[in-house]
């Protein structure tokens, strides 16, 4: 095969790096910021690897400036970032606090001022904590008020300068993590908090579309899924291809198919049924149902699944990679690129006109500092996968890494490193890796990918 540059994947491709508020941000309580549901989960022992916190971060909030001036000198076009609803209206609703609308105002003139083109996620996990007090947060669809007026402040106070935005982050990982297995924030646990979340997110998200579109006919308007891809543990044994159906239907398809007008995925989950049953309004069919201008595709590796009749509910359970005998990354997540192929293969069969973005996709190490040869030949293998996926006839119209720097990896704490920049815990110092100037050299055509 030929070798693969930046321009085989068109003038109009976005490329760029993610990162999310929370992970990177810090100033946790400065300058009239509320506290979110992370901020509290923190500081509850045990939740967190080593207790380590946001609290501080990479402390963007002090140094976006050299931070974006970074992502100048490597040349990356596009910089996808999220705003703090608790920074931006510190109770959730209510009063907008001056001094956070001001620090994105500067972050995107910042961005605009160096030829970086923002792109805006909305939610990223951080929940104001007083919502979650008030009435539990994502269970309570009193939270769809809130979202929306915090989704039309952003609209009026940002939709001049910021044209692509997206309004929420991979719905199933933190509606799954944090309302039905509790590991991240609120740490919620069971059916009795995952269903309604679901159900109150599906409708946010769609809402959510509606409003940004209507409010900015001119903005580009989206939303991103988490996607793992399915596979049976033991090929042809019916009872494991059943098992990866079931996972198939929650990792990949609960959030996206209601958007487009599927509903939820009974056909392989008949319990789901009663997310509607106890949950839904009239009218709620339709409100699920949005247009949005493209979908946010975040993959990281696949799924191997294993039928296992005691697990409730989905019955099955992936075999971990180390069990498998495959390489894994710091994650323990299995290194295997060609999943990405595969998730926009599957999400483009939905409506082959709707546009994919890869919003997110990376590697996680462990102990590095700047030499980062797996990270570079992790990110070279899965950016091919976009090629193979465009040449098969997949609309794939732009690829983000994840993530710009080392960051707070969630209950993982700083153990596991995604970043292409390197961040000296103790100082801050940030050092570009060697995949960070592996990147900029692709993004100037100067390296090709075999
Ligand atoms: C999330 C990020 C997270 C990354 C790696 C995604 O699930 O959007 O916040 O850091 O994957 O786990």
């Amino acid at each position: 095969m030929e070798p693969i540059g930046r321009k085989d994947f068109g003038e109009d491709f976005h490329w760029g790096v993610s990162v999310s508020a929370y992970q990177i941000e810090g100033g946790w309580n400065s300058d009239g910021k509320g506290p979110s549901i992370w901020d509290a989960f923190v500081r509850k022992p045990g939740k967190v690897y080593h207790r380590e916190t946001g609290d501080i971060a990479c402390d963007f909030y002090h140094r976006y400036l050299e931070d974006i001036r970074l992502l100048k000198d490597l040349h990356i076009p596009c910089f996808r970032f999220s705003f703090s609803w608790p920074r931006l209206i510190p109770r959730g609703r209510g009063e907008t606090n001056p001094k956070g609308v001001d620090f994105y105002h500067q972050v995107i003139d910042a961005c605009l001022a160096m030829g970086i083109e923002p792109w805006v996620t909305l939610y990223h996990w951080d929940l104001p904590l007083a919502l979650e007090e008030a009435y539990g947060g994502w269970t309570n669809r009193q939270i769809l008020d809130d979202f929306l007026r915090y989704v039309e402040f952003c609209a009026q106070e940002y939709g001049k300068k910021v044209k692509y935005w997206m309004v929420m982050n991979e719905p199933l990982a933190f509606t799954a993590l944090g309302y039905l297995l509790g590991i991240h924030a609120p740490g919620k646990r069971g059916f009795k908090n995952f269903m309604p979340a679901v159900h109150h997110v599906a409708l946010a998200q769609a809402e959510g579309i509606r409003l940004l579109k209507q409010a900015l006919p001119k903005g580009v308007v989206g939303t991103t899924f988490s996607t793992s891809p399915t596979f049976p543990y033991r090929e042809r044994n019916l009872n494991d291809l059943a098992a990866a159906r079931r996972y198939d239907a929650v990792l990949n398809r609960l959030f996206v198919e209601p958007l487009l007008g599927r509903g939820y995925p009974v056909d392989a989950l008949p319990s789901l049924k009663e997310v509607f049953q106890r949950y839904a309004q009239k009218g709620d069919e339709e409100r699920l149902i949005a247009r949005p201008d493209f979908l946010g595709i975040q993959n990281y590796t696949r799924e191997v699944i294993k039928h296992h009749g005691l697990v409730p509910w989905i019955k099955g359970r992936p075999i971990p990679p180390k069990r498998r005998k495959v390489p894994h990354q710091a994650m323990g997540w299995e290194v295997y690129p060609e999943s990405l192929f595969l998730a926009l293969r599957q999400f483009a069969q939905y409506d082959p006109t709707l546009p994919l973005i890869v919003t997110e996709n990376g590697y996680a190490a462990e102990g590095e500092t700047t030499h980062d040869p797996e990270r570079i030949a992790y990110l070279s293998q899965a950016i091919k996968q976009v090629h193979k996926a465009q040449q098969a006839g997949v609309l794939v119209k732009g690829y983000f890494v994840w993530t710009f720097m080392d960051n707070f990896e969630w209950a993982e704490g700083y153990r596991p490193q995604f970043g292409i920049v390197y961040v000296e815990r103790r100082t801050l110092e940030r050092k570009p890796k060697e995949s960070a100037y592996w990147y900029r050299d692709f993004l100037a055509g100067k390296v090709t990918i075999e």
